[in-house]
């Protein structure tokens, strides 16, 4: 029976929708949860679990915005809006944040129309741009969702990505490998916003895996065998190593999960099946970003052990390897490689060659057929610092947000 699948990658989703690809937009809030137990604060305004606070013994002058986890927010000026009442201002930020809450758009299940809406005034929003996405995926009619990691920008959303792909998930057919957004740090100066730890990270990457029914080996590579489509697909962790230093986005497929495919890869169900599928996060090999350009730079980025993961998919008759990482849509047989290759861009953001957000729609049948499907939305450019090129900054300060 053939089998079709969406191969998405780098979904990019937060709390609040916003991505280190657009820091301009950062949403700040206290890094620490608020103390708001002081008899000194009374709540003035309160919605949806967010509340306004007032401190009595400034007389009303000074104001607090708590979200619905604790964290404290600062107060919008009165240049970013056009109410004159500094709560009023308060609660017009509290709820343009909550339309956007990860948690919040998770239940909603907003329309078209509303969806629209929320993208007019923040029209590079991830959790938003997500669910516009999403019905462009359901429209392809796969019977899997494929997602090549990044599934996050900093490890908090998973609940809108099971949302979003319900569909698959609850019939088992929703398979995910995780990426460095998701599980390494970032160097971020200042107490602007709450931090993650490794541990937590990887923590909720494996209680989503769980919760879409990923059988994670302790190695970190997971296996799903489908007999009737002659078809095995193995989903690898690049992250799997600790993060040497924090700057340092390089992953690594390691020895413990090629020891392990290559262990599986003697298995008469491996041996037998006619598509041996590889999905991992980093590129195997560096990529073009278009006619005429060189690929980006691997500072930070590069797949420490390619090589010998290369060797080793076709030692063991890999037929198809998907990645996603770079944000570049391309399809390839690498040269001195048996295996085929597909590269996915942002679902959410586009692709490094100025293309808008696309994914791959692949049938497996006697053969592999891909097509790229674009979506409607435009993409989004990465913000650099101004005046400062890549090449200009230490290794150690270069950030690329892929
Ligand atoms: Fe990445
Ligand atoms: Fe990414």
């Amino acid at each position: 029976m053939p089998l079709t699948l969406a191969h998405v990658s780098d979904l990019h989703v937060s709390t609040f929708g916003d991505t280190f690809h657009d820091r301009a937009r950062i949403v700040k809030r206290s890094a620490r949860v608020a103390d708001t137990s002081a008899a000194r604060l009374e709540v003035v305004w309160s919605e949806a679990g967010w509340r306004v606070l007032r401190e009595r013994e400034t007389r009303g002058k000074k104001l607090h915005i708590v979200d619905p986890d604790g964290y404290a927010h600062p107060l919008p000026s009165k240049s970013q809006s056009t109410l004159i009442d500094p709560i009023e201002r308060a609660a017009e930020k509290a709820c343009r944040l909550e339309a956007r809450r990860a948690k919040t758009l998770a239940t909603a299940d907003p329309s078209l129309g509303a969806l629209a809406t929320l993208a007019e005034s923040t029209p590079k929003n991830s959790n938003v741009r997500l669910l516009r996405a999403v019905r462009q995926v359901e429209a392809s009619d796969v019977d899997f969702v494929a997602i090549t990691g990044d599934l996050t920008d900093d490890g908090d959303g998973y609940e809108l990505i099971e949302a979003a792909f319900d569909r698959w998930k609850s019939a088992g057919k929703l398979l995910a490998v995780p990426g460095n957004h998701d599980l390494y740090l970032f160097p971020l100066a200042g107490s602007g916003r709450p931090r993650p730890s490794q541990a937590s990270k990887r923590a909720a990457w494996l209680a989503f895996a769980k919760r879409i029914g990923l059988l994670v080996q302790t190695c970190g590579a997971w296996v799903r065998e489908l007999p009737e489509s002659d078809t095995i697909i193995v989903g690898l962790d690049t992250c799997v190593r600790p993060q040497r230093r924090f700057f340092r986005h390089n992953g690594a497929v390691g020895e413990e999960q090629l020891a392990w495919l290559k262990t599986y890869a003697s298995s008469n169900a491996w041996k037998s099946a006619r598509h041996r599928v590889v999905m991992l996060h980093h590129h195997v090999v560096p990529l073009p970003h278009g006619v005429g350009r060189r690929a980006p730079s691997e500072i930070g980025m590069r797949l420490d052990d390619a090589k010998s993961a290369a060797e080793i998919f076709d030692e063991i008759g890999v037929t198809l390897v998907m990645h996603g990482h770079r944000h570049i849509s391309e399809e390839r047989q690498p040269a001195g490689c048996k295996f085929r290759l597909l590269a996915a861009p942002s679902l959410t953001l586009g692709c490094r060659s100025g293309d808008g957000p696309s994914f791959w729609r692949v049938k497996l049948d006697e053969n592999v057929h891909s097509t790229r499907v674009y979506i409607d939305l435009e993409p989004v450019d990465e913000d650099e610092d101004p005046g400062i090129s890549t090449e200009q900054l230490p290794e150690a300060d270069i950030h690329d947000p892929s």
